[in-house]
């Protein structure tokens, strides 16, 4: 339907994780007039489960060199260094500013912020709050600054696309709103700037750690855009998540990294340490390692998951340090004080996502991204541990930077456009909401953790025969399933996973997440380089 409302801004947020909110506050502190709109609730996306912390050159003795070293070692040879040297240099200023916005992070008996450690990092670098439950502080302390600020926010309001001008610029976006108000139903928010900070697309899989919120809306709606999408192949498996069962679905509970940082042991069914030995930092090596290690044991013993021992934190440690974790196992009925926890590896990270600049900057003009959706590069072909609400952060920053300057500069107000009308009927078919379980069903079998040539064709015959039973349903008889949330959620998961599975088909070799089975090697004479996809102006 046309759009029954329209409000004008500066600049449109979409999202409201710890990048979205974070550029919203920048924003509005820069004097843009900015509205905030999200899918749930202010505080329904992924940062709020994360548990580990922040990753940043806080402590004594440390520095952004060494962070950097770190990440380019877990990103596999395919970080952009110049992306990562500004994470890292950026980064501890962007933790202070956290602070200052109001997020209490943990001390040490000097008063200090308190840092562990967790994969791949050399250090004691993550600064984390409420024992486990980082990202529970960090986003109400932004939520809290964004109401006490006065933002204009828009909840429940589901994105549709962007709209551009005759010149191709941004000019805001189309959404579905439910029962907010005035603004209810279809409506527009024009603006010559959108940042999309729309969180990550870890329900592309049957188990993961993500909220059921992370659709990969924001890649979809890039990709009908025009934008640039890189990477999407290096979807990263969080090695130590709940194992509930082998048919557990959707969100699982993650066990942070930070247990092994703090001295877990990673072990089989025997009670044998099989990650001592396989790499030099045993069961704190990169994600990728570890979670291969976890699966090769399984595959070797045939069982469905492995163990994480931490019994000899005793019940004091547990209580105060991992406090979120605790209750999640006991609510399971699994006690890690006196037992072993059973776990598995399951979806927990998209390291690709849309292209940017290191200004956030997208290939559609005024169009943005950060956080878990953007590909800023610094990420390569496997995140480092706890980059990632960092990155939301320093590259939120630097966008709100980016966009006040060029409104300074009138390179906003200058192209506003008129609003394009938004067309009657969608130019794409849209998906029962059912097909969000068969689309996870056909990725856990074929994208998963591990992958072949053969269960990759699988898995796109798979994905292409439900693109087109939808098309031809739109196309014969004008048919399609009706707009909402559900159904835009399930389209957006099938336009990510096609083109998530496109990329990991191209790429033969093994690197950093991406896993091959029939590739089993890195290939740096071929493979050194990115996969970067946009789509048809057909959308096929
Ligand atoms: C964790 O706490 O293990 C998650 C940290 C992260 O994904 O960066």
């Amino acid at each position: 339907p046309a759009p029954g409302w329209s409000i004008s801004a500066d600049v449109v947020i979409v999202g409201s994780g710890v990048a979205g909110l974070t550029a919203a506050l920048r924003c509005e502190a820069a004097g843009l007039t900015t509205v905030v709109v999200t899918k749930a609730r202010l505080d329904d996306g992924s940062t709020r489960w994360a548990q580990g912390g922040v990753a940043a050159a806080l402590g004594e003795g440390d520095t952004p060199e060494q962070h950097l070293e770190d990440t380019l070692v877990a990103g596999a040879g395919l970080c952009d260094e110049e992306a990562v040297r500004i994470l890292v240099t950026e980064g501890p200023d962007a933790v202070r500013r956290l602070i200052s916005t109001g997020a209490h992070f943990d001390t040490d008996d000097e008063g200090g912020i308190h840092l562990t450690r967790e994969g791949g990092h050399h250090r004691r670098r993550i600064a984390h709050a409420g024992g486990d439950a980082t990202g529970a502080e960090v986003s109400r302390a932004l939520v809290e600054a964004v109401h006490a600020r006065g933002l204009h926010t828009i909840e429940n309001a589901l994105v549709l696309d962007l709209l551009t001008d005759a010149d191709g610029r941004t000019a805001g976006v189309t959404l579905h709103v439910m029962g907010e108000g005035q603004h209810d139903g279809v409506g527009a928010v024009h603006a010559p700037a959108v940042v999309l900070a729309t969180g990550g697309m870890g329900q592309v899989f049957s188990a993961t750690t993500n909220p059921s919120v992370a659709t990969g809306d924001g890649v979809a709606l890039a990709l009908r855009a025009g934008a640039e999408v890189s990477d999407l192949e290096f979807v990263q498996f969080h090695p130590t998540v709940l194992f509930l069962g082998p048919d557990a679905e959707g969100q699982q509970p993650l066990v942070s990294e930070a247990v092994r940082g703090e001295g877990a042991h990673l072990v089989d069914g025997d009670g044998v340490r099989f990650m001592v030995g396989q790499h030099e930092l045993a069961e704190l090596a990169p994600r990728d390692i570890v979670a291969k290690g976890i699966l090769r044991r399984m595959l070797e013993q045939d069982a469905e998951h492995m163990f994480l021992d931490a019994r000899h934190f005793g019940a004091a440690m547990w209580e105060h340090r991992f406090p979120t974790i605790l209750a999640a196992c006991r609510a399971n009925g699994i006690d890690p004080v006196t037992e072993p926890i059973p776990i598995a590896p399951a979806a927990h990270h998209a390291s690709g996502g849309v292209r940017t600049d290191a200004q956030g900057r997208t290939t559609v003009p005024g169009l943005y991204a950060c956080g878990e959706v953007a590909c800023t590069g610094v990420h390569g072909a496997n995140r480092l541990a706890s980059n990632s609400l960092l990155e939301g952060l320093v590259y939120a920053e630097r966008i709100a930077a980016d966009i006040a300057s060029a409104h300074a500069g009138n390179g906003l107000h200058a192209r506003v456009p008129e609003p394009v009308p938004h067309p009657e009927k969608p130019a794409y078919p849209l998906l029962a909401p059912e097909a969000r379980f068969a689309i996870q069903r056909i990725m856990t079998e074929g994208a998963g953790v591990l992958r072949s040539a053969d269960a990759l064709e699988k898995a796109a015959d798979q994905l292409q025969r439900l693109h087109t039973e939808a098309r031809d349903a739109l196309e014969e008889n004008g048919k399609t399933a009706e707009p909402g949330v559900d159904t835009w959620e399930a389209t957006n998961l099938l336009c990510v996973a096609r083109v998530l599975v496109a990329a990991a088909r191209l790429r033969e070799e093994t690197r950093g997440c991406h896993w091959r089975e029939d590739r089993a090697e890195r290939d740096d004479t071929q493979w050194r380089r990115h996969i970067v996809v946009r789509l048809n102006p057909d959308r096929s």
